[in-house]
């Protein structure tokens, strides 16, 4: 550094100082550089959007669909048929979240002048349901809910899936392949699909009138039914010779449905040796009676734990039952984590397991290689088999 003299140096740093305050002074507090793809991203994926009920209506016997519009100020993100919402959901003391698959189209959300997205809730058992049974009695026009979405990856891309799409459905898998189907008649999804909907009985049928009522040759529609012997129609279960019979020689197989049926209709399109890259899965939470999972330590009774969590410096130990996932015991107890899909799959809930013995279901098991080898699991799809100590992220 040249030294020009004590003084001149002290002067020539007072000029800068006085430079320096000006340009301060004369700044504004607001930051002038924006950051598009940051815009982007958020009006893609935004954090929450929240949305308002304007309409109600029952769709069976035992499902009701709802129809959201975005709350004023905030905007519908797109979405790819066969994608989910995630509700926010206060329940008596529980916070808690549940994914539903959007049941209508995405050029209804992107169009029109009151764009909007329906969601379709199944009323579930009465001893086994809770925040489904609750949205079905409760939800009604004018109400306000906290959304997240677009999430998950089951939906059609051109570039993975044969142009013949077959879709097995159970229950409340009806929903994402109603989306597509609109989405088809619409003309914005180009590709051919054909429903097979397994059900109990003609009752347990979700969306039928306004499946039938798509217009276009490109979407079929066929009930399978298996527990009414005089029924007209497809009889059975999705079995391997009703999904040869609907298929063409090159077919892309989406499955929506419960577990059970998960299983089956795994084991039926193996047996027609149908590659793995021909098959979308979308499984509708984690099991309900873990107890029956693949690989449950055989006669582990059920038993309470005391789970440690562990948020920053705070701790508090909370009650864990061995039946339910560690998320439950956590929402049981007040306690906010995150959570999406709620069915091991999209990582929201990664939690850091410090001590203790779990089971993780292996459908639900969706952690990463290095997750599973450093101790992190998905809460939602963990079950305690011991007393548990863990670190969430502070919310
Ligand atoms: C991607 C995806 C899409 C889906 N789409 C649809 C759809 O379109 N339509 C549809 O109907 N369903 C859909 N589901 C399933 C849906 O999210 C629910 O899991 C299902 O409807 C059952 O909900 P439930 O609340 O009745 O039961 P569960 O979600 O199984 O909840 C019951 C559990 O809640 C816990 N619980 C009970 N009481 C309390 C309490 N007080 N506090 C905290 N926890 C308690 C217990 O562990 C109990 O076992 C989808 C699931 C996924 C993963
Ligand atoms: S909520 Fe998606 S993995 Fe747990």
């Amino acid at each position: 550094m040249k030294v020009y003299g004590f003084l001149k140096d002290v002067l020539g740093a007072n000029r800068v100082t006085s430079a320096r305050r000006k340009l301060i002074e004369s700044g504004s507090p607001e930051n002038i550089y924006k950051d598009h793809i940051k815009e982007v991203a958020n009006e893609l994926h935004p954090k929450a959007t929240h949305v308002v009920v304007v309409k109600t209506e029952d769709v069976s016997p035992t499902a009701r669909r709802f129809t959201f519009e975005a709350c004023e100020g905030d905007k519908l993100p797109p979405f790819q048929a066969g994608q989910y919402c995630s509700l926010d959901l206060q329940i008596g003391e529980t916070i808690t979240t549940r994914p539903y698959s959007i049941s209508s189209a995405p050029f209804e959300a992107r169009t029109g002048e009151h764009p909007f997205f329906q969601l379709t809730v199944r009323n579930g058992k009465p001893d086994t349901g809770f925040a489904s049974n609750w949205l079905y009695a409760n939800v009604k026009e004018g109400d306000t809910f906290t959304a997240h979405l677009p999430f998950g990856e089951f939906y059609y891309e051109p570039l993975r899936d044969a142009k013949n799409v077959v879709a097995l459905a159970g229950g409340s898998g009806i929903t994402p392949f109603y989306s597509m189907a609109k989405e088809i008649e619409y003309g914005t999804l180009d590709m051919n699909l054909t429903i097979l909907y397994g059900s109990v009985s003609t009752k347990d049928i979700i969306l039928e009138k306004q499946l039938k009522a798509i217009k276009s040759d490109r979407v079929k529609f066929v009930n399978v039914i298996s527990g009414e012997e005089d029924y007209a129609g497809e009889k059975g279960f999705l079995s391997r010779d009703i999904i040869k019979k609907y298929s063409k020689e090159d077919t892309t197989y989406f499955v929506c449905g419960p577990l059970p049926m998960y299983h089956f209709v795994r084991g039926e399109l193996d047996a027609l040796n149908v590659p793995a890259r021909r098959i979308r899965m979308e499984v509708f939470g984690a099991p309900r009676d873990v107890t029956s999972a693949e690989g449950y330590p055989k006669d582990f009774e059920p038993k309470k734990f005391r789970l440690t969590v562990l948020r920053g410096i705070q701790e508090d130990v909370i009650e864990a039952d061995s039946r339910e996932p560690i998320m439950v015991a956590l929402e049981r107890a007040g306690i906010k984590n995150n959570s999406r899909c709620r069915s091991g799959a999209c990582g929201f809930c990664r939690t850091e397991l410090k001590e203790g013995d779990v089971f993780v279901a292996p459908e639900g098991d969706g952690r990463r290689r290095a997750d599973r080898q450093f101790g992190y699991i998905h809460a939602c799809s963990t079950w305690p088999l011991s007393d548990c100590t863990i670190r969430i992220p502070i919310l």
